[in-house]
């Protein structure tokens, strides 16, 4: 059990310094995933110490695989596509939705019965997504509620190819597909109706599947072997966006985060913020395989209200949260639309962020499916809430640095599920 814990946050003058964020959790996700199917070793630099790779790592040590810390390296040792034993007892996922939908396709592919269950949080998230292209493949698998919530229990074994075609933009949907496809005699396909983010698709193709881009989707071809790589994960833009939202906001900020991801269908918050007028530049790009990464500098700078149309939001979906704080304290309205899948992340943070927004001052209004922010004057610290929610926390965390008046947080120990370290690293950059 984890103990809850309260954080008092006074407002800041500004943020000056370097810093680094821990690893994509995203990427590293899937770096575990993939190192464990692979043949040999792989060994990945740079991977956190957060609650959600931690569930990944520990249900892939439940089925056999060595995963093993050396300094900063750690190494998995893969057994190839056929290499998992069966668990001894269900796998526990705590609250991380995209070990427990993705390794939901991996595990269509074993020929063993395996339960997947996680905390209070995650029984409630929607598994049907997964459920029904997984059904569709030929897998046996069932969730409560007639396919609904977890628990899931999935007899692996023959998985038909597919081509299904996705009404929601959803990584976490797409990539357990397309792992069950790689345990299929044949061609999968998916398809979106905007791409999300391809950390899947940009990794097994580096550790050697049979995977192609195409305009529409994806497709991978079923049966060939993966082999191991070396990866080096860099920063997640998702955790480096709380500092980047941060430093626009308050007066005199100069920050630079080394080593951050930049993969263009992650990367819309850098698009977003320059079009509201923030200060930010990319340096020292580095292209390597499979994901491309660069330091980026902010400076503060002041912000105008933008509409932001639904086909974004997939590259902006985790930094929604830090993006309403920014709409709320810019000149003039901005609107975003499309959001209903904001409503099914860890917590409903369209509910979450009014409700800590609002009690701070914010004009934040729910229309259908799109939220309209008239930006105010300034904030003021209040009483908040992060409804068990790690983004929701430390969005709120940002406005209470740029607010009038001291701010307190429930449940500032959620943050540990990305980012353990975002308060010191944020006091480390306070002046
Ligand atoms: C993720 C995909 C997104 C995102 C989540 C991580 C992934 O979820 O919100 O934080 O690593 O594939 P959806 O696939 O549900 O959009």
């Amino acid at each position: 059990k984890v103990k809850k814990m309260n954080i008092k946050i006074k407002p800041v003058k500004k943020l000056i310094g370097d810093i680094t964020v821990p690893g994509d959790k995203s990427i590293s996700h899937r770096a575990l995933m993939i190192g464990a199917l692979a043949l040999g070793s792989t060994r990945i630099k740079g991977l956190p110490e957060s609650d959600d790779c931690n569930y990944t790592a520990k249900a892939f040590r439940d089925m056999g695989i060595d995963i093993r810390k050396e300094s900063d390296v750690t190494i998995v040792d893969g057994k190839g596509l056929h290499g998992l034993k069966k668990p001894d007892n269900p796998l526990y996922m705590g609250n991380s939705g995209t070990t427990m939908r993705i390794l939901a396709g991996i595990l269509a592919g074993q020929d063993f019965e395996s339960t997947l269950t996680g905390d209070a949080g995650i029984s409630a998230r929607p598994m049907r997504r997964v459920v029904e292209p997984l059904s569709m493949m030929g897998v046996k698998i069932s969730a409560k509620c007639d396919g609904e919530y977890p628990p899931l229990t999935i007899v692996g074994g023959e998985v038909r190819p597919i081509i299904y075609k996705n009404l929601i933009a959803s990584a976490q949907i797409k990539s357990a597909i397309l792992f069950a496809g790689l345990y299929s005699k044949g061609t999968t396909k998916v398809m979106e109706p905007v791409r999300s983010r391809d950390h899947t698709e940009r990794m097994l193709k580096y550790f050697g599947a049979k995977i192609k881009i195409e305009a529409k989707g994806v497709s991978i071809k079923g049966g060939s072997e993966l082999r191991a790589r070396q990866l080096k994960i860099p920063g997640d833009i998702s955790s480096a966006s709380f500092f980047i939202v941060a430093a626009t906001l308050l007066k005199g900020s100069r920050i630079k985060i080394r080593d951050v991801s930049i993969n263009p269908t992650r990367a819309g918050i850098l698009k977003v913020l320059s079009m509201m007028g923030a200060d930010i530049r990319t340096v020292n790009r580095k292209r390597q395989a499979p994901e491309p990464s660069a330091d980026i500098i902010v400076k503060y700078s002041r912000t105008r209200g933008v509409t932001i149309n639904k086909d974004m939001v997939p590259s902006i979906i985790d930094e929604l949260p830090v993006i309403f704080v920014l709409a709320s304290l810019s000149k003039g309205v901005t609107v975003i639309e499309g959001l209903q899948e904001l409503r099914v992340k860890e917590t409903d943070r369209i509910t979450s962020m009014q409700n800590g927004l609002e009690s701070m001052g914010a004009c934040f209004k729910v229309e259908g499916h799109n939220v309209v922010i008239k930006g105010v004057k300034n904030l003021k610290g209040a009483m908040l809430k992060s409804f068990g929610d790690h983004r929701t926390c430390m969005a709120l965390a940002v406005a209470a640095l740029a607010a009038e008046g001291d701010s307190e947080i429930e449940g500032a120990e959620s943050v540990s599920k990305s980012f353990p370290e975002f308060f010191d690293e944020l006091a480390s950059i306070t002046l």
